[in-house]
């Protein structure tokens, strides 16, 4: 049976002061491989710099906003007004965002629409969806301009330096709540210069801390690993403690970005007056949670404020919308990912598959039949919690361990290992010949030799280490050299066999240093 291809509409953004558009002269020509005819509203990438020529060029027909609103799948940043609900056509499929579960009303108001959506910023944190994940993208771009606007209002220099005119020493960030937004403003202000620390109740985020160079501050109070990527709610005792340490820090730093947030729930307060009182004049705070009721007491979403103490506290709301080019590209490219998901034939056909989790999770209406809130999705890759953070896990957890005998504190289970590696040893060396033992001697000091070496050289170089270490195995290259002529048939296969192994080994290893090196050269 022949079709023609469906009508994929970029619409133009009503919303005021919205700059970013869902595809860009970029994103177009993934679209239109993907088997659409792509018609974009003309004017929509004014506000992110892409004009209509642009993505005539890109492959897109430029249409006014009736044909645009008339398409088959209807691509869009912001929820829709009544009127574009009304404006989409029977059967159409709109993607966007659309925050179901904090507008009911909304859904309910699509609901009575024969058509299907698509909500953007209901992509559930699994690792298989990230590539759609517009909740992650624009964090990610809004604690990077986070910081660029501490940057912007703070008078004085990020990076500490030694000048004619005197020593300037660097400033002080603290970056409180570390998911995606708050690593991107510690990679962004460690990046300036500046000595930044974070902190945040999921003790599995203290190690990104430390790998983007900035100090992990723990509040000392043990809080449940995340299982599904977002924060619990914190207790009464951690919420003491971490008050005393943003009292100490308020004191201390020169910029203070706030990306706490705990999905569901207003934002935590997690600077009281009292603390922004603490800080010294000329002093910046980000809130980023401003939109969500703020983490600092005093924030005006949308507004920047000066208190009397001369700290400014800024509330923005639209931090991503900041660097329009960028936020419309990454959404541009989320969306594409998602249209790859959603045409599998790439045949310009939509395809919904409720079967696929993150496709089930994404809609929010099916034919006109609501399909809000979706079943929850299962998730795979919990990180394990560090050993001691334990303690404070929710009992539903702790109850799905096996009944019966308690287990043996780890303490104990301890010394009972060491006691039988004891006992190993001590038979070993006294029953085995003087060979044996210089070679498990050699053995073990080179474990402990290596684990020592390994263990201290940073994560990011452990690629290009491996491979010098796949260069080891060239020693087996020379044994097998040595013995191929020597013996029989089987000899020679042996050391054949060894030899191509280990030199897949070696130019394996170093083929993939090759390419990782590479990504850090600019062409
Ligand atoms: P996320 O869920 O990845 O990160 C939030 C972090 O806050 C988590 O790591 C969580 O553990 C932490 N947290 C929870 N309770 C805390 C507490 N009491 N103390 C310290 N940390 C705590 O969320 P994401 O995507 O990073 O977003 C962060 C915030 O930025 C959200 O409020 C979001 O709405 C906001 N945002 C603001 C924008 C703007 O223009 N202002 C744009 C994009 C995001």
């Amino acid at each position: 049976m022949s079709h023609s291809a469906q009508r994929l509409g970029v619409v133009a953004e009503s919303t005021p002061g919205e700059t970013r558009v869902a595809a860009t002269p970029a994103t177009v020509p993934q679209l239109v491989s993907l088997g659409y005819e792509v018609i974009v509203e003309s004017g929509a990438g004014r506000r992110s710099g892409f004009t209509d020529d642009a993505y005539a060029t890109a492959g897109a027909r430029i249409a006014g906003r009736e044909e645009t609103w008339d398409a088959d799948v209807v691509l869009k940043v912001n929820a829709p007004s009544a009127d574009e609900i009304a404006a989409l056509h029977d059967g159409s499929t709109l993607v966007s965002l659309i925050g179901p579960a904090a507008d009911a009303d909304l859904v309910d108001a699509l609901a009575r629409r024969p058509i299907t959506v698509l909500a953007m910023d209901a992509v559930p944190r699994v690792s298989r969806a990230q590539s759609l994940d517009v909740l992650s993208s624009m964090a990610n771009i809004a604690g990077y301009r986070a910081v660029i606007e501490a940057a912007h209002a703070f008078g004085r220099f990020f990076t500490g330096q030694v000048t004619a005119a005197g020593k300037v020493p660097p400033a002080k960030v603290l970056v409180a709540g570390a998911g995606v937004a708050g690593l991107a403003a510690v990679a962004t202000a460690t990046s300036l210069g500046a000595v930044v620390r974070a902190t945040d109740p999921r003790p599995e985020v203290a190690e990104q801390v430390r790998s983007l160079g900035a100090e992990f501050l723990d509040v000392g109070v043990a809080q449940a690993a995340s299982t599904d990527g977002y924060a619990r709610e914190t207790s009464r005792d951690y919420d003491r403690r971490a008050a005393e340490m943003y009292a100490e820090q308020a004191a201390d730093v020169d910029i203070v970005v706030t990306t706490a947030l705990i999905p569901g729930r207003p934002a935590p307060r997690l600077l009281t007056a009292g603390h922004v009182a603490r800080m010294r004049p000329g002093s910046v705070i980000v809130d980023m949670a401003a939109a969500q009721g703020g983490n600092v007491e005093g924030t005006r979403p949308g507004e920047a404020v000066v208190t009397e103490n001369g700290v400014t506290i800024i509330g923005y709301t639209d931090l991503a919308g900041r660097l329009p080019a960028q936020a419309s590209q990454l959404y541009g490219t989320n969306v594409v990912n998602l249209m790859k998901l959603l045409t599998p034939g790439e045949d310009g056909r939509l395809v919904l598959d409720f079967d696929d989790v993150v496709q089930r999770a994404m809609t929010v209406v099916r034919d006109g039949e609501k399909t809000w809130p979706p079943p929850p999705v299962p998730v795979s890759a919990a990180p394990t919690a560090p050993a001691g953070s334990a303690a404070s896990a929710p009992v539903r957890e702790t109850a799905a361990a096996p009944a019966g005998r308690p287990p043996s504190p780890p303490g104990r289970r301890r010394h009972l290992v060491t006691a039988a590696v004891a006992v190993a040893l001590f038979l070993l060396t006294a029953f085995s010949p003087n060979a044996l033992i210089e070679h498990v001697t050699v053995f073990v000091l080179s474990i402990v030799i290596g684990y020592y070496v390994i263990g201290n050289v940073h994560h990011a170089l452990h690629t290009p280490l491996m491979s010098i270490t796949n260069a080891i195995s060239g020693i087996i290259v020379v044994g097998a050299l040595l013995q191929i002529g020597q013996g029989g048939a089987v000899v020679a296969v042996l050391s054949f066999v060894a030899i191509l192994l280990a030199s897949i080994n070696i130019v394996g290893g170093f083929a993939v240093t090759r390419r990782m090196l590479g990504m850090f050269t600019r062409s």
